[in-house]
């Protein structure tokens, strides 16, 4: 379960992206989010495991609050997993295999399990 509630964000001081947006989604649930160019969709979806901390306003993952230490979203971001938009931010590795470890790798996995994922 994932729950926004009343999120604002602010790029600068002169332009509010998010004016208290508030969603819901359930286990199991697939939701398609639409909106024109600069609605706030990437904004939003980059507060939903914690790369951006909104100015006001909660996110919950499976009904805890997200928290902003490290130790917190090591935890979230294994629940919440987010693929980025241009794929030259997602992808760097020269192989897919070497991509694909990327992630349980900076878990600090036994390499044996890092194997096993991948
Ligand atoms: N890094 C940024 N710095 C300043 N303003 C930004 C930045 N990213 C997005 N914005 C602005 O925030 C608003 C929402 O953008 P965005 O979330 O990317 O919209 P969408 O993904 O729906 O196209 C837009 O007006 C955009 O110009
Ligand atoms: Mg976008």
């Amino acid at each position: 379960m994932l729950e926004v509630q009343n999120i604002k964000y602010s790029y600068n001081k002169d332009y509010q992206a998010l004016k208290g947006v508030s969603l819901k989604v359930e286990k199991g649930e697939m939701v398609a989010l639409l909106g024109k160019n600069g609605a706030g969709k990437s904004t939003l979806f980059l507060h939903l495991n914690g790369i951006y901390e909104p100015d006001e306003g909660q996110v919950f993952i499976d009904g805890e609050e997200l928290k902003y230490d490290k130790k917190s979203l090591l935890k979230f971001r294994q629940k919440v997993g987010i693929v980025f938009q241009n794929p030259d931010d997602q992808i760097f590795a020269p192989t897919v295999e070497e991509d694909v470890a990327f992630g349980p790798l900076n878990l600090k996995l036994p390499m044996e399990e890092v194997q096993k994922r991948v």
